[in-house]
């Protein structure tokens, strides 16, 4: 009987042996394998010249693909995992291309001050055939220089200054609309807040509700499909990223003419009337110069709105910080809240230093741009390693600002540590902390030409809704994406009323 059982035994034990060892090879070893020759074949090649230093550490996935389905299931976390894990200078590959992530000031510094030296901006074909050769973040060298003098000239105080009242009214505006509905998507009506702003101060449209619907469709349309694979197929994601681009800039030039027909005439003067006013424009063309507003127009309201909802999500979070805003708008004479009458100036609202804290704090601890993207022009060193010729860098804003020890506990919501930290997103007077720890907009010569415009937008924003509104987040820890920008997932739903005003 024994022996009978053992003679079965054996030929079972050895297929499941045999199953087990098959299971162990394709399951672990020939992913491995494949890994690891494309890891070999990606790397073999790269350029060396110049520098003796190893590449960074990191991974590169599967052949082709890279982690980008690593990358896109885990969202932000798939970067601080791998920071964690391999230092603030890491090799990845997504989207199609070897990249090396960066993050910490001194690293930052080496790129952002090496832009047309040791780097240059690069994008990937479909958004350059959207966004058009005429835009100032596709330009390089002097072309860039020549471009945003011009373009910055729509953001001097004296701009902004004109944009103030219509900014007010249009948050106004708004303010009322949520506040007549019993609940409201707070991710969605910012962003049509930042829209409609933007249409009318940046590119001077008549501001009209049904308008800004019509126009934020479109661009939505195009928006959405622009990170497309680059074949220009009917149907497909390119072909209506441009078709929306076509009706957008039929749009854009009607606006650009109006502007032109009426010149001075007008008392109120957007972003497109300081900009043609320039004596050096003529040597903008029409067509480079509709691209640039269009440029204008999508980075003026998608890392703006981005913000606005922060400033739902975090004020509404910390009442003790909403408390102290109302506090020093009281101080300042202009917490008055059942009057629509005054018009606080640029400089008036400049004085708020608890506000600016407040709106410096958001952006760092929800940085709208997670990272800046380069070509590497030549082989260089950052930190103790090579950055090869040719390959994607990914300069890690996000990263830096949750992980800079010059914040301590980076991940508090904490508007106060603007009490003893310099003005690190000014340019001027000195500074004994480098400025690359917050680099929210940028630096270098790329930095963000409307990120005064951006911040006043955010400072009026905060006045209005803390000076007469009050809200209830309905659900104040969801869960966070933060890519391509940062969002709650459940678009944050809110109520919100008119503000008790003898509080
Ligand atoms: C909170 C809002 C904003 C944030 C966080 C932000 C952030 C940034 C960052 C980080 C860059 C540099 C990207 C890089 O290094 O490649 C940048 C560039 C740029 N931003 Fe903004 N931005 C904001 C709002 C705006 C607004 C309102 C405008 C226009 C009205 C604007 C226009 C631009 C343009 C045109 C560039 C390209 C600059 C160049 O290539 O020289 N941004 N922005």
């Amino acid at each position: 009987m024994d022996e009978h059982v053992l003679s079965h035994d054996i030929p079972f034990s050895s297929v499941y042996v045999k199953w087990f060892l098959i299971t162990v090879a394709v399951y672990y070893i020939l992913p491995w394998v494949i890994k690891k020759l494309w890891y070999f074949y990606v790397t073999f090649n790269c350029d060396s010249e110049g520098s003796t230093k190893p590449l960074p550490p990191g991974t590169l996935g599967y052949p082709i693909i890279g982690e980008t389905i690593e990358f896109v299931k885990k969202n932000a976390d798939f970067y601080t995992e791998r920071r964690l894990k391999y230092g603030d200078v890491y090799m990845t590959h997504t989207l199609g291309r070897p990249t090396i992530r960066v993050s910490g000031a001194s690293h930052l510094r080496v790129i952002l001050t090496g832009e047309n030296t040791l780097v240059t901006s690069q994008w990937p074909s479909s958004i350059r055939k959207v966004f058009g050769e005429g835009c100032l973040a596709m330009a390089e060298g002097n072309m860039h220089s020549f471009r945003k003098k011009i373009i910055m000239k729509a953001f001097t105080h004296e701009a902004l200054e004109n944009y103030i009242p219509s900014m007010i009214d249009i948050t106004r505006i708004y303010l009322r609309k949520w506040m007549s509905v019993k609940e409201i998507h707070g991710h969605d009506e910012c962003r049509e807040l930042a829209f409609a702003l933007a249409s009318k101060l940046l590119v001077g449209s008549d501001f009209n509700q049904k308008y800004v619907s019509y126009l934020s469709e479109i661009f939505e349309n195009m928006v959405n499909n622009m990170f497309s694979l680059p074949f220009l197929i009917p149907g497909l994601g390119l072909w209506k990223a441009l078709k929306a681009k076509e009706t957008l800039h039929k749009e854009i030039a009607k606006c650009i003419d109006k502007v032109e027909r009426e010149g001075s005439q007008q008392s109120f003067r957007s972003a497109i009337h300081h900009i043609l006013e320039q004596k050096d424009f003529g040597k903008y063309g029409k067509q480079e110069f509709i691209d640039a507003v269009q440029e204008l127009f999508f980075t003026g309201y998608d890392s703006t709105s981005s913000t606005l909802a922060s400033v739902f999500l975090y004020l509404g979070r910390h009442p003790e910080v909403l408390q102290h805003v109302r506090e020093e708008l009281d101080d300042a004479g202009i917490l008055q809240c059942s009057s629509d009458e005054f018009q606080p100036s640029l400089d008036k609202i400049y004085q708020l230093k608890y506000l600016y804290s407040v709106v410096r704090e958001i952006l760092r601890i929800i940085s709208p741009v997670g990272a800046g993207y380069r070509k590497a022009l030549k082989t260089f060193e950052v930190g103790n390693y090579r950055i090869p010729k040719g390959w994607t860098i990914a300069v890690g804003y996000r990263d830096t600002h949750l992980s800079s020890p010059v914040y301590k506990d980076p991940n508090a919501f904490d508007p106060s540590r603007w009490e003893t930290l310099p003005n690190l997103d000014s340019r001027d007077g000195d500074s004994h902390i480098d400025r690359m720890n917050y680099t929210v907009f940028g630096a270098g010569s790329r930095f963000c030409v409307g990120k005064e415009y951006a911040k006043l937008v955010i400072r009026v924003f905060v006045i209005e809704l803390a000076r007469t509104c009050d809200w209830k987040l309905h659900n104040p820890y969801s869960k966070m994406i933060y890519i391509p920008s940062p969002k709650v997932i459940d678009k944050l739903p809110l109520t919100i009323w008119k503000r008790d005003c003898s509080i």
